[in-house]
């Protein structure tokens, strides 16, 4: 009934960071990357090439890119806006790119500062030269499930904005919770319409736990054979453009969920854990973290 295997994306040094009201020093964040990139995970998103006047956290994403100790088998991506943030991407190697928009308008244009309508045209040379320059693009929609500024959003938006970005190019679709309101029957609603139309393969799940409904929608979505889920280290993130949200699902709560369920991932749970106490002390807070908590006791 579930899948055996689950691929995680590790997204908390973009979205965990670019939320932290404290510039983390460059240094740091290279060294929880090299950390991450020891505990079996296969995909971590480093930083983010946006403006950096509207994310300031993550100006060093050329440095951080280029500082991190590269494992062969781990991807490193980076979220890309437009041509201007491909190109500083690309100049230092970035191994994947996301772009990233959102399926309610009041959402999107607060966040990039566009209609959905007008941010066709600025991703789509995005994407082709990305491709050209034998990136894989991965595409991000936003408020899946509801927007702070429309209110709910319809399983028929988000199939809009994915079918426009899955003809552009991008070869998998995040779905983000961005607000972390869904529950698993709203889930159950989305994924049974997006995957009459799409391959579950081409799709991942990016919860944020503002409500503490995460992992429980992380176990509907196993039920459709969703098999790629975004979480972060520690419980961080969050959108500053999107009031109220707060941290993605933490990667060690998930393991410990997707491991206790008999669902293989390859990631160390205790190497994830003790990576997320690292941040704690780092951060000088209390994560919004489970297992680091357990940790923490043990
Ligand atoms: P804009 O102001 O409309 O852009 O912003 P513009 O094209 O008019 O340019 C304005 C200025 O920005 C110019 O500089 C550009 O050079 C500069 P000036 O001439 O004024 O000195 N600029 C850049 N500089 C460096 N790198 C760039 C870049 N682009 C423009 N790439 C833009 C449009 C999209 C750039 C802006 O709105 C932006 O950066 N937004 C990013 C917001 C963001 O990062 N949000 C968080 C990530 S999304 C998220 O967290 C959700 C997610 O986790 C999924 C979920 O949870 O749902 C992915
Ligand atoms: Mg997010």
């Amino acid at each position: 009934m579930y899948p055996t295997h689950v691929q995680i994306k590790e997204v908390g040094p973009r979205d965990g960071l670019q939320n932290e009201a404290a510039f983390i020093k460059t240094a740091d964040k290279v060294r929880l990357i090299d950390r991450l990139s020891d505990t079996g995970l296969r995909y971590i998103e480093v930083s983010s090439f946006v403006n950096p006047k509207w994310i300031p956290q993550l100006a060093d994403a050329a440095d951080v890119l280029a500082q991190i100790k590269r494992e062969n088998d781990v991807t490193y991506a980076a979220l890309v806006p437009n041509m201007q943030g491909l190109e500083r991407a690309l100049a230092v190697g970035v191994d994947e790119v996301s772009v990233f928009m959102s399926a309610s308008e009041g959402h999107n244009r607060s966040n990039i500062n566009k209609s959905i309508a007008e941010t066709f045209p600025v991703l789509r040379p995005v994407i082709e030269e990305a491709l050209r320059a034998g990136k894989t693009v991965r595409g991000y929609i936003s408020t899946v499930i509801a927007c702070p500024i429309d209110g709910p959003t319809k399983p028929e938006q988000v199939r809009a904005v994915a079918d426009k970005l899955f003809e552009l190019g991008v070869s998998e679709i995040s779905l983000g919770d961005t607000i972390g309101v869904g529950v698993p029957t709203e889930v159950d609603a989305l994924l049974h319409h997006l995957t009459q139309h799409f391959d579950r393969d081409s799709l991942a799940m990016h919860f944020h736990d503002t409500r503490g409904t995460a992992l429980a929608n992380v176990v509907e979505s196993l039920r459709h054979g969703i098999t790629k889920f975004d979480s972060s280290i520690g419980g961080l993130g969050g959108c500053p453009y999107a009031k109220g949200a707060s941290g993605n699902v933490a990667t060690e709560d998930l393991l410990y969920l997707l491991h206790g369920m008999g669902i293989e991932t390859g990631v160390d749970l205790h190497k994830v854990q003790q990576a997320a106490l690292s941040m704690e002390q780092l951060l000088q807070k209390p994560l919004n973290s489970k297992l680091a908590a357990v940790a923490k006791g043990e």
